[in-house]
């Protein structure tokens, strides 16, 4: 019996979570050709809250349905799904699991199948593969329109039966985008010092609180670090978790990376965009890639923590949260394939999540995640999201984990699926 990762623990918001293990969230492609929740959700969610994790955070729900992060996400603008929501809710929070609902805009990483003109806070383009379009910058009025659809979403979220939110501020989506300066290069009260590329995030934190009371958990996503020379740094994140914890966010899940440089599953780290040498987080080769980070942090402030990215041991969870460094771990390819885990791991039957014994990757030689080219890594980064995707997405239908699944297959299904449902999308 894990007795650390068994004591439930209290937000600041007052709601407690009954255990120390969180799932990540993950996008799950579930929804409708509507984008709307669907059955094959609430049965996925049903699943992992029956499966003894104390937090579920749901795969990002998107704002607006012109821009999207893949097709499949769910989209709430508005009341229609109100219904699909409430059993998606319910099927969640079963089993006394808190469900918090991950609210993302891609910003210029959304696929040029879903939209050939993203938005972004200035027009520069992902550069990564061919997978995304030249984006354009938004205008102030829509810069406020965003923020007003957080907003909108989180305040159907709370009526729907969910029991907190979560703003997707990592990964080089909307957010993240206005953090970097790499990206924002804006001259208006969005970019420039830190202060001004961190408004957009706090004015929509401000705004949700304001909207959601005291005492409904909101939580951000944050990336301790962007891994790109020039980029959103270590200590650019740290200030920024300062204000959150000033806005009385309830915790903060700490990530990592970008499409550009995808810190949590590129193994070898490598190369940035600009040919520039650097670390991987996930090239430490050890549990928790954040963890150092979320030390220092707990030296500055004593603000609630998720930390995400790594962790497979029971010991090295355990570890994690008597240190006091994070108060949470969190899950998320574990638990793509092993929806029961918390359980194992709360029980003391496993000692390491079986994800851990997998190499998932395109092949040895040519297609090793050791390459030196950047492009191969990044395609085995996709290859290992869309073996995880496709395992929720065979759960959610109703079947069972495909051990043998290859990489390439998870891969092509990620993709081509995402296509044919966006052909559907735009016929309906
Ligand atoms: C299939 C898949 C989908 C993901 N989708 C999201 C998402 O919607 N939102 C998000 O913040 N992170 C997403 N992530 C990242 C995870 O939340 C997590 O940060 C990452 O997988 C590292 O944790 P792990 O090593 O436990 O897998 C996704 C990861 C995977 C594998």
């Amino acid at each position: 019996m894990s007795s650390i990762l068994n004591k439930p623990f209290t937000l600041p918001c007052g709601v407690t979570i009954k255990n120390r293990i969180g799932k990540a969230p993950m996008t799950e492609g579930l929804a409708d050709l509507w984008d709307n929740p669907t059955p094959e959700l609430a049965r996925m969610y049903r699943r992992w809250a029956d499966g003894g994790i104390g937090l579920s955070v749901t795969g990002n729900v998107m704002v607006d349905r012109r821009y999207l992060e893949r097709p499949g996400n769910v989209v709430l603008e508005d009341e229609r799904s109100i219904d699909q929501l409430r059993a998606w809710a319910v099927a969640g929070t079963s089993n006394d699991t808190q469900l918090w609902m991950q609210i993302s805009h891609p910003g210029r990483q959304s696929p040029i199948y879903v939209s050939r003109k993203p938005v972004a806070p200035s027009p520069i383009k992902v550069e990564m593969l061919w997978v995304h379009g030249q984006p354009r910058a938004l205008e102030e009025n829509e810069i406020q329109d965003i923020i007003q659809r957080f907003v909108r979403t989180a305040e159907i979220a709370k009526k729907a039966g969910f029991t907190g939110v979560q703003l997707h501020g990592a990964h080089g989506y909307l957010i993240s985008e206005f953090l970097s300066p790499l990206v924002n290069k804006r001259t208006d009260q969005w970019g420039g010092s830190l202060e001004n590329r961190a408004r957009f995030l706090l004015e929509s934190v401000r705004a949700i609180r304001a909207s959601v009371g005291p005492d409904f958990p909101i939580s951000v996503k944050l990336n301790s670090s962007d891994f790109q020379k020039g980029g959103f740094s270590e200590e650019n994140s740290r200030t920024v978790i300062q204000w959150l914890q000033q806005e009385s966010v309830d915790l903060i899940e700490l990530s990592g990376g970008t499409y550009e440089q995808m810190a949590v599953f590129d193994e070898e780290g490598g190369a940035t965009a600009e040919g520039e040498k650097v670390i991987s987080a996930a090239s430490a080769k050890r549990e928790a890639y954040f963890i150092d980070m979320a030390r220092k942090i707990r030296q500055q402030c004593d603000v609630p923590l998720m930390v995400s990215g790594g962790f497979r041991t029971v010991e090295g969870m355990e570890e994690a949260v008597a240190s006091g460094v994070t108060d949470l771990v969190g899950l998320g390819r574990p638990l793509s394939s092993e929806p029961n885990l918390a359980n194992h791991i709360l029980d003391g039957s496993v000692t390491s999540a079986r994800i851990a014994t997998k190499n998932i990757a395109l092949g040895k030689r040519w297609f090793s995640p050791a390459s030196d080219n950047r492009r191969i890594r990044v395609l085995n980064s996709f290859a290992d999201v869309g073996w995880h995707a496709t395992q929720i997405d065979r759960m959610g239908k109703g079947g069972s984990v495909d051990w043998n699944l290859s990489p390439l297959s998870g891969m092509l299904q990620f993709f081509v699926g995402g296509m044919i449902k966006q052909i559907k999308r735009k016929e309906k």
